[in-house]
């Protein structure tokens, strides 16, 4: 790890996506760091019981920071509390308690949570405020998008607001929440951010490939990078970042090294799941594990209609064979 305790190539919090089979996948290949799925403070406070599973930590994933979304102060201290305390008491201690400022969803946003703090700065400095003074020695970081919509772009004034009131380190995914997850990127804001506090910041948003990372280190001067969507079906990306960033050579993986992992993939979220849930979960990582390979429109069609793992397992290994014989 370098000098920041989250390293310099994390992966982004996926809500939905970014399970622990993926997290720890990622971490597997390199990984610097982790940040769980969104964590609704609400449902913490109020004892909701799906909730602990998406804050459970493993010990082959850590570092790894807790995402919680919220816009109140109390239950986002009492949330932070909480999942400190139980981390902890599992022996498996998070590393950061980071505060989700950039969630653009409508469910979230309608209640001034997520990407909706962005219009509300002097609430996101007491929800910042309010976490840290639980969190003691912890840090808290903060991840937020460039404001509300192209007329609103105020991420170095919340970032400001947020290292004033304790924040450690500040994640910018740059772009608004009007945006969602398009057009491009406007990483020119991340090098206004990085300019005008003084902890770290990580840079965000359409990073696919290694150059794409250089291209947001050398632009920015950020400290770290943080990779989403270029990690589903994808977590070499990690190695590829860091060979790059070591002028080291990269060879990416074979079309089976690729199905393997997939298989190595379901069968660990089968462990954590349940074989049910397991191989429905997967289905959507089995594809971006495919997705560039020849006739994997088929083989998730048939995936699809299968309940049993070994019949995936059977199914997904006469694939990669079929594309060896071609190529011979
Ligand atoms: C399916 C999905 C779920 C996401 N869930 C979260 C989340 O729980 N918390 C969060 O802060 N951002 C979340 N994001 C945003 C990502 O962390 C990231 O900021 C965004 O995708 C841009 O990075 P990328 O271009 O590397 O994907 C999510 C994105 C996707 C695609």
């Amino acid at each position: 790890m370098s000098e920041n305790f989250f390293g310099k190539v994390m992966l982004a919090p996926m809500a939905g996506e970014g399970d622990y089979t993926f997290r720890a996948s990622c971490k597997r290949f390199g990984a610097d760091y982790l940040v769980s799925e969104m964590i609704s403070a609400k449902a913490i406070c109020y004892n909701d019981k799906k909730t602990p599973l998406l804050a459970k930590i493993r010990e082959e994933e850590m570092p790894i920071a807790l995402q919680i979304f919220g816009c109140e102060p109390e239950y986002m201290a009492r949330a932070a509390d909480f999942l400190i305390n139980e981390s902890i008491k599992a022996g498996t201690p998070c590393a950061a308690i980071d505060i989700n400022m950039g969630c653009p969803v409508n469910k979230v946003v309608k209640n001034g949570e997520g990407s909706a703090l962005m219009k509300t700065p002097d609430l996101a400095g007491k929800i910042v405020y309010a976490v840290k003074n639980v969190t003691g020695n912890l840090p808290v970081t903060v991840k937020m998008r460039l404001g509300w919509d192209n007329s609103s772009k105020n991420v170095v004034d919340v970032a400001k607001i947020a290292e004033e009131n304790g924040a450690s380190a500040i994640c910018v995914h740059a772009r608004t929440r009007e945006q969602l997850y398009s057009p491009g990127v406007d990483i020119s804001y991340i090098a206004k951010v990085k300019k005008a506090v003084s902890v770290p910041v990580i840079g965000n948003g359409d990073i696919f490939n290694a150059e794409d990372a250089l291209n947001m280190f050398r632009e920015t001067g950020c400290d770290a990078v943080a990779i989403a969507r270029g990690a589903l079906g994808n977590p070499y990306i990690f190695e590829e970042v860091k060979a790059a960033l070591e002028g080291k050579e990269y060879t990416p993986p074979t079309p089976r090294e690729r199905i393997e992992e997939a298989i190595r993939e379901i069968e660990m979220r089968i462990a954590d799941k349940g074989e049910y849930t397991g191989l429905r979960e997967s289905r959507v990582h089995t594809a971006h594990f495919t997705k560039s390979l020849r006739g994997s429109a088929t083989i998730r069609g048939k995936l699809n209609l299968i309940d049993s793992f070994e019949e995936v397992r059977e199914l997904l290994l006469n694939y990669a064979y079929s594309l060896e014989s071609e190529n011979e």
